[in-house]
């Protein structure tokens, strides 16, 4: 097994190595490789729809998407399947996939089947190297933030057709927007990562409407710097796959009438921890920060200044 690595931030090719056939040993390279390099990139993998499945469950359990179609006999399955006759696929933006869970998946695995002649990439942002891109200041600003999260664009689409707003109704309450850290450290590198992005998070919680949203903003911009990002041309029988805690993805809609057919598992993954909150000190008193946000920033400790607003 040989890795190249694809850039100086994120991305490994890995060679000399087929995924049906892999033993225990090269699996933990392949498994550390993940964590390491965010996005593997395999060409020529002679690889079955029950492998595929198999290779996925080497890492954990897998999920049942409650909105990407999934194949009949296997529901773990994923299959994006596009063409001139299709619905445009929502994945034109910026995300990491299905932080509406409680618990995002750890890693996907996705396979070309079918690729177009040209277009059809997906595009990787290295949110690691995001967070390392943000100034002290920032850091500390945003230690100890957590931010909601929803079904983004999937609500919106099922909410507009009758028919699904049922099935709809039933996801929610399976998965009631879950708060997720702003920073979350990972649990295999210890690394910060923003945790936050444009498909499914609505607000950061415990600061003034206005403020999550500039922040979100800034924020997300972090995936569009072209140094922290990855662009990966698809041959059939290339494997990708990407540690979904530390990246985002996006794939272009620039291909279509051309049909693309591609097959995704999805690795349940952790519940995501967040990093400690910084001392971070507000002023004294009733401001204007509490009368816009309707609550009290405490009382003056000693030093004449108050944490509660930073506390919880
Ligand atoms: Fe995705």
């Amino acid at each position: 097994m040989h890795i190249e690595p694809m850039g100086p931030v994120l991305g490994a090719y890995i060679h000399d190595l087929q995924l049906e056939d892999m033993d225990d040993v090269q699996f933990a390279q392949l498994r550390h490789a993940l964590v390491e390099f965010e996005v593997l990139v395999l060409p020529d993998q002679d690889l079955s729809v029950e492998g595929h499945m198999a290779l996925g469950r080497r890492f954990g359990e897998l999920t049942v998407s409650p909105f990407s179609p999934n194949a009949d006999a296997a529901p773990e399955l994923i299959v994006l399947d596009n063409d001139g006759a299709s619905a445009k696929p929502l994945t034109d933006i910026w995300h990491s996939d299905e932080t509406f869970r409680a618990t995002p998946p750890l890693a996907t695995i996705l396979r070309a089947r079918i690729v177009p002649r040209f277009g059809g990439n997906t595009m990787f942002a290295s949110m690691t190297a995001a967070y390392e891109s943000l100034s002290e200041r920032m850091r500390v600003y945003l230690s100890g933030l957590t931010a909601v999260h929803g079904f983004g664009r999937f609500g919106e689409l099922l909410r507009a057709d009758p028919e699904r707003r049922a099935m709809l109704h039933r996801v929610e309450n399976e998965n009631p927007m879950p708060h997720h850290p702003v920073v979350r450290v990972h649990p295999e590198s210890s690394r910060k990562a923003i945790f936050v992005n444009p498909h499914f998070t609505a607000r950061i919680n415990d600061v003034p409407e206005d403020e999550s949203r500039a922040l979100l903003d800034y924020l997300f911009s972090r995936a569009l710097m072209p140094e922290l990002q990855l662009r990966v041309s698809w041959a059939p029988d290339t494997v990708v796959m990407w540690d979904n805690r530390s990246v985002q993805h996006y794939a272009p809609n620039d291909y279509l009438p051309q049909r693309r057919r591609m097959e995704r598992v999805t690795i349940r993954g952790d519940t995501p921890t967040g990093d400690k909150p910084a001392q971070v000190f507000a002023p004294a008193g009733r401001g204007f920060a509490a009368r816009h946000t309707g609550e009290s920033v405490g009382t003056a400790d000693s030093a004449g200044t108050s944490r509660r607003q930073f506390d919880r």
